[in-house]
C-alpha cells in the first residue's frame, strides 16, 4: 500500500493548475449511457473514480478510449443493464447508471452502494423519483431491480436536496414520456455542467442551478462533445494548503464564482485574496484568524471542504465551531487530526477546533476522500515527518497531488 512522507514547514509558493471536476465527469460519463452516438469528453481528470466508471460502462459492453485528458466513449453496443456490486462498493457514484439505464433499455439491476466512511448514503429519493416516473423498483438480494416500459414525466419534490439524486432523476427524464418538473432539487455547478452536456445533445432543460428544473422529454438525444468544468474541491484545497503554511498560493483554470463561501470564510480568516476570471491568489502572511464553519448545500460552504478547513483551523488564533450539516458521520478525520497534536472536541455535529501554537506531526491513516487530503493539509504544516498510510483515498479525487505540491514547495513523496 503506498504512502505519502511530508516534511511540514515549507510556505507554499507559486501557481497550480485545477484539473477537470470529479463529480462533473462522473454524471456525465454516466450521461453517454443516453445515446447510442459517440461522446468526445475533454478536462476528464485521470482519477480513479473515472477508471472505476469507465471499467463499469465497459464491462456493459461500452467502448471508451482514453487519449491524456479526453475520453472518447461509444455505447452502441451496450448491452447489459448491470452494475455488479464488485464495482459498486469501490464507489457509490456508480449508482448515477441508473437512470440512464432506465430510460435508455427500460431496466437495471444496479447493486445498492452500501454506506461508506462519512454516512450511510441511502438512495431512497432516487428510488422514489424513478417510482414516480412509472418505473417498477425491487430490492433483491442487495441490488436495486428497476423496470418501466416506457418513462413518464413526473412531477418530483425532493424532501433534501440530493446531488447526485438530482442528476439521476435529470438524465432519467431527458427521453421520458412528458414533461418532469423536479422540486428542491441539488444547484450544486456540476448538476448545472451536466445539464449543459445534456442540452448540447438535445435535451430541453429549464432551470439547472435553481431549486426547480423542468426537462421536456425529446424522443432521442445525439452524442456531442464537451468540456468538463474545473473542479472546485480541488482548487479548494490548494489554497488552504496556501493559507496554513502562510503562504502565497495561486489556483489557476478554476471558475472563482464556485467558490464564493470559501473565499469568504478565507477572508474572514484574516487570508488576502486575489481573484481574476479564471484564477485566485491566496496570501497567508499574517496568520489564521479562528473562523466558525457551517457546510450548506450549494452555494453554501461545501461538506467537501469541511475536512480540510478544519485542518487549517487547528493552527488558528482562537476557537472555530464547525458544524456538519450535510453527512451524519463525516468527523472521522478528527482522531487522525488529534493524532497530530489538534486540539480537537466533538459534541454531535459541531467540533470545537483550538488553535495550537504547533502541530507536532506524527503517523496518520486516511479513512475517506476528503479526510486524507485535510491529513495532508496538516502534515504541510507539522513539525517534522508526517506520514499518511491508505492514500489510495487521495487517489480516488486528486490528480497527480504530490506532483502539483511539490510544484508549490511542500516537501512531499510517495513511497510505495
Ligand atoms: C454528492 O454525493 C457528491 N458525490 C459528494 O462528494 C458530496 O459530498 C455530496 O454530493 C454533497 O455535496 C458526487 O457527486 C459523486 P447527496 P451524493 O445525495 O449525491 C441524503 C466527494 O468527496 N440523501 O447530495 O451522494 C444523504 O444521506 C463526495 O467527492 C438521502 O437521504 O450526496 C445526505 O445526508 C463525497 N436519500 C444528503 O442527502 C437519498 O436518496 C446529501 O447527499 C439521497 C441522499
Amino acid at each position: 500500500m503506498d504512502k505519502v512522507l511530508i516534511t511540514g514547514g515549507r510556505k507554499l509558493q507559486g501557481e497550480v493548475e485545477i484539473s477537470g471536476a470529479k463529480n462533473s465527469a462522473l454524471p456525465i460519463i454516466a450521461s453517454t449511457i443516453l445515446s447510442v452516438d459517440e461522446c468526445v469528453l475533454s478536462n476528464v481528470p485521470l482519477l480513479k473514480d473515472i477508471q472505476t466508471i469507465k471499467k463499469l460502462l465497459e464491462c456493459m459492453g461500452a467502448r471508451i478510449k482514453r487519449e491524456g485528458d479526453t475520453l472518447d466513449v461509444n455505447t452502441k453496443d451496450l448491452k447489459s443493464c448491470e452494475a455488479p456490486y464488485e464495482l459498486v462498493k469501490t464507489m457509490r457514484a456508480s449508482v448515477l447508471v441508473l437512470g440512464p439505464l432506465v430510460a435508455r433499455f427500460g431496466e437495471a439491476r444496479v447493486s445498492l452502494p452500501g454506506g461508506c466512511a462519512i454516512g450511510t448514503r441511502p438512495i431512497n429519493l432516487h428510488i422514489a423519483g424513478l417510482q414516480k416516473m412509472g418505473a417498477e423498483v425491487e430490492i433483491k438480494h442487495g441490488y436495486v431491480e428497476v423496470r418501466a416500459k416506457r418513462l413518464k414525466g413526473a412531477k418530483i419534490y425532493f424532501d433534501i436536496s440530493t446531488v447526485t439524486g438530482t442528476e439521476n432523476l435529470m438524465m432519467a427524464a431527458v427521453i421520458a414520456d412528458g414533461v418532469t418538473v423536479l422540486g428542491n432539487v441539488a444547484c450544486e455547478p456540476e448538476v448545472v455542467d451536466l445539464a449543459n452536456f445534456l442540452t448540447k445533445r438535445g435535451a430541453r432543460i429549464r432551470g439547472a442551478g435553481t431549486d426547480t428544473i423542468i426537462i421536456e422529454g425529446v424522443a432521442r438525444l445525439s452524442g456531442g462533445s464537451y468540456e468538463v468544468m474545473p473542479d472546485r474541491i480541488e482548487a479548494g484545497t490548494y489554497l488552504a494548503c496556501g493559507a496554513i503554511t502562510g503562504g502565497d498560493v495561486t489556483v489557476k483554470r478554476c471558475i472563482p464564482a464556485h467558490l464564493e463561501a470559501v473565499l469568504a470564510t478565507l477572508r474572514a480568516a484574516g487570508l488576502k485574496t486575489e481573484v481574476t476570471s479564471d484564477s485566485i491568489r491566496v496570501i497567508a502572511d499574517n496568520g489564521i484568524t479562528a473562523v466558525d464553519v457551517r457546510t450548506m448545500p450549494y452555494p453554501g460552504f461545501p461538506t467537501d471542504m469541511q475536512a480540510q478547513i478544519m485542518a487549517v483551523m487547528t493552527i488558528g488564533r482562537g476557537l472555530s465551531v464547525i458544524t456538519e450539516t450535510i453527512f451524519e458521520n463525516r468527523f472521522i478525520h478528527v482522531p487522525e487530526l488529534r493524532r497530530m497534536g489538534a486540539n480537537i472536541k466533538l459534541q454531535g455535529n459541531y467540533a470545537i477546533v483550538e488553535g495550537v501554537q504547533n502541530l507536532p506531526g506524527a503517523p496518520v491513516m486516511a479513512t475517506d476522500l476528503r479526510a486524507s487530503a485535510s491529513l495532508v493539509v496538516a502534515g504541510l504544516v507539522a513539525e517534522g515527518k508526517t506520514e499518511i498510510h491508505r492514500i489510495y483515498h487521495l487517489d480516488r479525487g486528486y490528480e497527480r497531488m504530490e506532483e502539483k505540491l511539490s510544484q508549490l514547495g511542500a516537501e512531499i513523496v510517495r513511497v510505495k
